[in-house]
């Protein structure tokens, strides 16, 4: 079923979890996260970000993937992930995603601040929820930027939260998009810092590569939601690869289910290591 992501990052919170956010980019990417999610009891949620509209237009999967989340067995929020212009945030809003991103993290606290109460008055003319992100996470969702990483002032975060009072806060503790150069060392210290000052759930962003130790960490000390994107894709793409391989594929739908298998094999595996399994009844 189709659900608000506050609600899902509020039950988060009560059980001490994480909710994987998966991002996806067709049809059998969609199947294959909430088949994973069904299989294990799991609420999950469907993100694209706008930088990935190039390829998959907002028009045709938006539709698509709050069909599939208002299909499924277990709660599914739909968010559009990095949001940057006003104009596709509330092209998502109007499809019926239940959260939207508006990303102004590049930008001085009080412009982002500004900026992000105008997408919140926006969202809630929806009732959706909104997240927002502080300091700044490496990389960029689409691999063309080499961003520095800014790591979240524990005092803006406080700031933040008074002044937005956002839904969901993405903080950069050290992470990154995209895959790792180097092993990524998560500032746990800035996090518990963040994590005892306020009271919104917090967002991992840039999840594909770090360890399971480090989610576990992570999921213990606030973070209700992480967004996983090139792990998915790079998973979908090395599984048709190993099939085709292996002489598995003999025409177009052995490709089709060897994508929807790699996505949800890739979330299966997520889901297990943030311990959300079994939550979608509580
Ligand atoms: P990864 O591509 O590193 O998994 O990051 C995903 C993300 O944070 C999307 O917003």
């Amino acid at each position: 079923m189709l659900v608000n992501m506050k609600t899902l990052l509020e039950k988060a919170e009560e059980g001490n979890y994480a909710v994987g956010s998966f991002s996806v980019a067709n049809m059998e990417m969609v199947l294959g996260v909430i088949k994973a999610a069904e299989e294990l009891g799991a609420p999950i949620i469907l993100q694209i970000a706008e930088v990935r509209l190039k390829q998959s237009p907002l028009e045709v999967i938006g539709p698509l993937m709050v069909a599939a989340a208002k299909n499924a067995k277990v709660p599914v929020a739909v968010h559009f992930d990095h949001g940057k212009t006003m104009e596709k945030i509330k092209l998502a809003l109007e499809i019926g995603f239940t959260s939207v991103m508006y990303d102004g993290s590049h930008l001085p606290l009080d412009e982002n601040i500004k900026m992000t109460n105008a997408v919140i008055a926006e969202a809630e003319k929806y009732g959706a929820a909104v997240e927002a992100e502080i300091g700044c996470v490496g990389g960029s969702e689409d691999g063309s930027e080499d961003i520095a990483i800014n790591c979240t002032k524990p005092e803006d975060a406080v700031r933040f939260e008074n002044e937005t009072g956002v839904d969901a806060l993405a903080i950069a503790i050290g992470n990154a998009h995209g895959n790792y150069k180097s092993t990524p060392k998560l500032r746990f210290d800035i996090l518990e810092t963040v994590d005892s000052l306020t009271k919104t759930p917090l967002v991992l962003h840039g999840g594909t590569g770090i360890s399971p130790e480090d989610f576990v960490r992570c999921s213990k000390t606030g973070i209700r939601k992480i967004n996983i994107a090139t792990a998915t894709f790079d998973t979908v793409e090395s599984t048709v690869r190993e099939a085709y391989n292996n002489g598995s594929i003999n025409g177009y739908y052995d490709l089709q289910s060897a994508e929807v298998e790699g996505a949800y094999n890739n979330a299966k595996k997520h889901i297990l290591i943030f311990g959300s399994d079994n939550k979608a009844k509580e």
